[in-house]
């Protein structure tokens, strides 16, 4: 059910915004919304095929995109795609870490590479991305003038605030996100002016997260716990992320905003 967004629809003119992980899920609701409000729309991702339909999808609502290939993996993929993003569209003002990798697995089947994949995802790729981008980001950087930097969204999760079955890998790997975002925010926001935060998610609805994560029987038992009595939507997180990266959000720097209707406050009774 999309709802009209209560913000105004220039909020972002003129800005630009990458998305990692932009191409599909909360991360192609995001472009979606930052576009609309304004911002011109660079989707990095692995697959073709996903970044095509996302960026056509994107085009037909008049919002300018491009799909970059890459794996936030590699430094190489970062730098690469932070410079085509410069090319097309001259500057950067929003970067958003969504990329991230998931599966159900108990800890003692898990192997070590198997973790390590996912913290190369989530972690060392969120400060990857950060790192490569914070030259286009600062004060005075490309198309900035001397005073304004731009702004970072990391999206985390609220699994490692207590702990949660078969998810040690993905609760160690958002923690250290959390803990990238507040690290960033105090040196990034003191010399450069660039504010970082953070969003964690609930349940959303229509998302990998969701379907991977809670297979389809316990769904429903899942719907009647939720203290809001329903999942997000998509629509939820955009509109956090329209909050944090627009002036509205200007004095909050090193916060990460939980949108996820109160549940994660019932999950230590699990
Ligand atoms: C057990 C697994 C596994 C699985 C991979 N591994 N999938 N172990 N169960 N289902 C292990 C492999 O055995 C291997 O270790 C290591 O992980 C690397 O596997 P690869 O297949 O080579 O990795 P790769 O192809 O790079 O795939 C990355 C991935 C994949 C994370 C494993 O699932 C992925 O990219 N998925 C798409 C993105 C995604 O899932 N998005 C959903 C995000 S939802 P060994 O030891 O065998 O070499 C989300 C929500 C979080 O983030 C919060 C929810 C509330």
């Amino acid at each position: 059910m999309a709802m009209e967004s209560p913000f105004k629809a220039d909020i972002l003119k003129g800005k630009v915004a990458l998305l990692t992980g932009g191409g599909s899920g909360i991360g192609y609701e995001l472009s979606y919304q930052l576009g609309k409000h304004g911002a011109s729309i660079a989707i990095m991702g692995r697959r073709r095929d996903v970044l095509d339909s996302a960026v056509d999808s994107v085009r037909s609502h008049g919002i300018p995109a491009v799909g970059l290939e890459g794996d936030v993996r590699k430094r190489e993929d970062a730098i690469r795609v932070l410079e085509s993003t410069i090319k097309h569209f001259g500057r950067l003002d929003i970067l958003v870490n969504a990329a991230a990798g998931n599966f159900l697995i108990p800890a003692e089947d898990l192997s070590p590479n198997g973790f390590r994949t996912v913290i190369d995802i989530d972690s060392v790729g969120t400060f990857t991305m950060c790192h490569e981008a914070l030259k286009y980001l600062k004060k005075g950087g490309p198309g900035k003038d001397p005073s304004n930097g731009g702004t970072i969204i990391n999206i985390s999760a609220t699994l490692h605030y207590t702990a949660t079955w078969y998810q040690i890998h993905v609760s160690a790997a958002k923690a250290a996100v959390d803990s990238i975002t507040r690290s960033l925010a105090l040196e990034w926001g003191t010399d450069y002016d660039i504010r970082v935060n953070g969003i964690a998610p609930g349940p959303i609805e229509d998302t990998a997260g969701l379907s991977k994560l809670l297979p389809e029987e316990i769904v429903n038992k899942a719907r009647e716990a939720q203290p809001l009595y329903k999942f997000g939507e998509k629509w939820d997180i955009a509109m956090a992320a329209l909050y944090l990266v627009s002036d509205a959000g200007k004095y909050v720097n090193g916060t990460t905003l939980v949108v996820d209707g109160g549940l994660w406050l019932s999950s230590a009774r699990n």
